[in-house]
């Protein structure tokens, strides 16, 4: 009770059914009214009957709930009692209305609660990671053999620098259930014809085993395309190393490889069974690696309203992998809100284009998109300047106009972006063209 649980089946777009408000329906009365006049056995007992999505803090007492539970992925959201109390005090639940035994009532429960749980959450960003399936700990690399959903074999498939300074560890970890191993070409040679070609024909697994990625982005695309694809479909496991991968590529279950038209153009929604992100892996990521993650990074702050990039990495990124997380949950298949997570990103692929995809990273890309998306936004662009400090690429003017309108040509010639507003980000916003293209020439040297 005051634990906060119908705010974190929201963010994961679940409606949240509270069991009160089933259990009120199916009585025909409120609650205090079933305590006053039947008692609290009888409420249980409507209780079991009514329970569902959201459990209220007392349904586990029944052992026939608790056995309901069973196969269900449980969350105990653990919130200390002074906060709880806090939130109810004061409302006429029957079960608040006097401190000392609401705080009894809490102590006893406890126990209940962590024999249930799956997992144990702290904040609404936890649920939603334990939603989508995401752990994210310091050393969780070190446990992937009991982290990997089943019992059945895992193939292992790295990039090969990745595997050289980590691949160990993982092979470790994964014991008696690794049955294979697989290197994909490093960077984007990974998300090619040719090495999903060699992958596919390498693979041994039949339908019991799981395929874990460990390597930055373009690992965890190819390896997740492969998984996707694999005797139609096989469960797999990212185990994410670099920013760009843990705080946004191994998250919300996109796959893909590039064709020679274009990035990411063939692929599939293939969400995995679990991801393990290690945030210790980080520690041997190169600087320019590093800048790479911290562009995604800012621009999940911007989108979140919180300085996201000021927090320690750990931290850094539970919140940015959550917010991802979130969106993807409520948008699974980039039909809405999901459009968001591309701010900034119309004006970085058009300069991406028009450097024909050389000399400019992608990081630096975004972060020269994000200030035309700030600017056009009315936001000041102060903090992206000072922490991803952009500067204008030498790219033709022209080439990146047509890029841009290439990538946007939507019915009546409008240009529509992600932009944030004072209330959160907002997306399909038509925007003037002139605009634009006045932005789009400020990022130009
Ligand atoms: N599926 C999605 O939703 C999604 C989202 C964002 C980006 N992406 C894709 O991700 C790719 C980019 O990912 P990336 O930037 O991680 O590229 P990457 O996979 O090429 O990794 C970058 C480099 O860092 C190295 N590296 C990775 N982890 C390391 C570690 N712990 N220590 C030392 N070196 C390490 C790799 O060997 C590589 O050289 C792009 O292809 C992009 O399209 C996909
Ligand atoms: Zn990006």
């Amino acid at each position: 009770m005051g634990s906060g649980k119908s705010t974190a089946a929201r963010a994961v777009g679940l409606a949240a059914v509270d069991s009160d408000d089933l259990v009120e329906r199916s009585a025909g009365k409120s609650i205090p009214e079933i305590f006053r006049e039947d008692g609290e056995a009888a409420f249980r007992r409507y209780e079991e009957e009514a329970i569902a999505l959201a459990l209220g803090g007392g349904a586990v007492t029944s052992s026939k709930v608790r056995g309901a539970l069973g196969d269900t992925l449980t969350i105990w959201l653990d919130v200390d009692v002074d906060t709880c109390w806090e939130r109810v005090r004061g409302s006429d639940r029957p079960l608040a209305q006097d401190e000392v035994e609401f705080r009894r009532l809490y102590e006893e429960r406890r126990k209940l609660y962590a024999e249930v749980a799956d997992v144990v959450a702290h904040d609404v960003h936890d649920v939603v990671l334990a939603a989508a399936g995401v752990l994210v700990e310091r050393g969780a690399l070190a446990r992937l053999g009991t982290l990997v959903p089943g019992e059945g074999p895992a193939a292992l498939v790295s990039d090969p620098h990745v595997a050289g300074i980590h691949g160990m560890d993982a092979q470790l970890a994964l014991g008696p259930r690794l049955a294979e191993q697989h290197e994909l070409p490093p960077g984007e040679e990974a998300k090619t014809l040719a090495a999903l070609d060699r992958l596919w024909q390498e693979l041994r697994l039949d339908r019991g085993g799981t395929i874990v990625a460990l390597g930055g982005g373009c690992t965890t695309d190819a390896a997740g395309f492969a998984a996707a694809t694999y005797l139609r479909g096989v469960p797999w496991v990212p185990v994410p190393t670099s920013l760009v991968a843990q705080v946004d590529a191994a998250i919300g279950g996109k796959t893909a490889i590039d064709l020679p038209q274009g990035k990411n153009l063939v692929g599939a929604f293939h969400w995995p069974v679990r991801t393990v992100i290690d945030p210790a892996l980080l520690e041997t990521l190169p600087e320019a690696q590093r800048r790479e993650g911290t562009a995604e990074v800012v621009k999940t702050g911007l989108l979140a309203g919180e300085p996201l990039w000021e927090l320690p990495d750990d931290e850094l990124v539970r919140r940015c992998a959550a917010f991802k997380a979130a969106v993807c949950l409520r948008d699974p298949r980039d039909e809405g809100e999901r459009k968001i997570l591309n701010l900034g990103h119309t004006f970085a692929h058009a300069l991406e284009a028009a450097a024909g995809y050389e000399g400019l990273t992608h990081g630096r890309a975004v972060a020269l998109g994000l200030l035309a998306a700030l600017r056009l936004s009315g936001r000041d662009i102060g903090q992206v300047e000072e922490i991803l400090r952009p500067t204008p690429v030498r790219v033709d003017r022209e080439r990146a106009w047509q890029a841009l309108l290439r990538d946007k040509k939507s019915a009546g010639g409008e240009i529509r972006l992600v932009l944030l507003g004072d209330d959160g980000p907002r997306w399909d916003v038509p925007v003037p063209p002139d605009d634009v293209r006045r932005e789009l020439d400020r990022l130009i040297a």
